[in-house]
């Protein structure tokens, strides 16, 4: 399911963006991947191959005609060990080259002979990116089946302000990972519904939970990964929404609902992972409530269960739930999914130590309408999130 093992080729070419590449090198490596890096000689005048060979544990490549380098690997045996070849930063120069079928150095010849996906993250002047060659460079290879990681719009290191500056070596990484995942649920299009809700008590103040998003932005980046559409309705969340999604930014219970709504109609499957609040103060004051001797009571109405309500419209449309518990969690998770007519239902069991709010890891057991129920040891919300949309599949494929 992820670049854990496989065999990714860094080409690093001569740009400022060079020292980035030292970050991408690091993930690479903590993520699992087995990493050799190709140099061109301008980049090694930014940032060393000692960087590089350190960072990697493996030798760095820079001279396609070094007789020990070549010996010892070989640019062709390198290019066919690739799973994945990546370009960060790709000046304009490379791209140039390759796109004219230009082989003269270690990497160009490298990328040439290579039979594994090419993903280019380019970093030049905005000038140099704007400029029509260098645009029809790319759309050229786009044709080819090379893919690209759009450049950002920012400061630039020689001063411009716009656009070709390299992405982030983390939204980098998260390219290479879409590119190496099998695409099974292309043509689906998932709602994925994220973090708490906030119920407005007074103009600074609210009712919350302790809900992160953790586990609602993981699905909508496995969903990605795996080709589906998605569109993330979140409440109040410090994460960054993955690339790609239709992002919806809400507060309350009642604007999720309205966002889960108005967006119901495309998606054909919804999954509810967001800890939507069950009630709201009755009354939003309008200024600041001061404090007084007396004691404050708040008045709270119930909120519409959005899930429920959407579970009365399903029609062909798969429902996941969750079911955040503290106690009885089949029997509690069970009465959910059937009362709900929900197709799934993922439960954890908040008081246990690597399960529920906050965590990077959650424990969970998934229950199907047809009465099938798999308890998950403790792992990373990415991987429940991956085991969530495989079970999903499965019940996609029998209907
Ligand atoms: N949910 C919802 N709308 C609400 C409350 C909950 O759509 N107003 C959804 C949640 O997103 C989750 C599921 O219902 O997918 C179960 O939520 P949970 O908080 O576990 O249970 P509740 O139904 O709220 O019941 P209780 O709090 O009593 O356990």
């Amino acid at each position: 399911m992820s670049i854990k093992d496989k065999t990714i080729i860094l080409g690093i070419t001569g740009g400022i963006a060079a020292y980035k590449a030292a970050e991408l090198t690091r993930l690479l490596i903590k993520a699992g991947a087995k990493v050799h890096i190709i140099m061109t000689r301008g980049a090694a005048e930014f940032v060393t191959p000692l960087t590089f060979q350190t960072l990697s544990k493996n030798p760095v490549h820079t001279d396609l005609f070094s007789l020990c380098q070549e010996a010892d690997v070989g640019h062709i045996s390198l290019a066919d060990r690739a799973d994945l070849f990546v370009i960060a930063p790709a000046t304009a120069n490379i791209i140039g080259k390759i796109a004219n079928g230009i082989a003269n150095d270690l990497l160009t010849t490298s990328v040439m002979a290579t039979k594994a996906p090419v993903l280019l993250a380019p970093a030049m002047n905005c000038n140099m990116y704007e400029n029509p060659i260098v645009q029809e460079n790319m759309e050229k290879l786009k044709k080819y089946g090379y893919c690209f990681i759009d450049s950002e719009t920012g400061e630039l290191a020689c001063g411009y302000e716009g656009k070709g500056r390299m992405a982030e070596p983390s939204d980098i990484l998260e390219e290479m990972e879409t590119i190496l995942s099998p695409k099974d649920l292309k043509g689906e299009r998932i709602l994925v519904t994220a973090g708490p809700t906030c119920e407005a008590i007074d103009p600074v103040r609210f009712i919350g939970n302790r809900s992160s998003g953790k586990m609602g932005y993981a699905l909508a980046k496995m969903a990605l990964r795996r080709g589906a559409g998605v569109t993330l309705i979140s409440g109040p969340s410090s994460l960054k929404p993955p690339r790609g999604v239709k992002f919806i930014s809400v507060e309350s219970a009642e604007e999720m609902r309205k966002a889960v709504i108005t967006n119901l109609r495309d998606a054909t499957t919804v999954v509810m992972a967001a800890a939507v609040a069950d009630y709201t103060p009755v009354k939003v004051a309008f200024s600041k409530i001061k404090k007084s001797k007396e004691p404050l009571s708040l008045e709270l109405a119930k909120t519409l269960d959005i899930l429920s309500e959407i579970g009365q419209k399903k029609s062909k449309r798969l429902l996941i739930g969750f079911a955040a518990e503290t106690e009885n969690l089949v029997a509690n998770a069970k009465k959910k999914l059937k009362e709900k007519n929900l197709d799934l239902i993922v439960a954890n069991n908040l008081k246990e130590p690597g399960a529920g709010f906050g965590v990077d890891t959650n424990i969970v057991t998934i229950m199907d309408k047809n009465g099938s129920v798999e308890e998950l040891p403790k792992m990373s919300k990415e991987d429940v999130a991956w085991i969530v949309l495989d079970r999903m599949a499965g019940l996609c494929s029998r209907i």
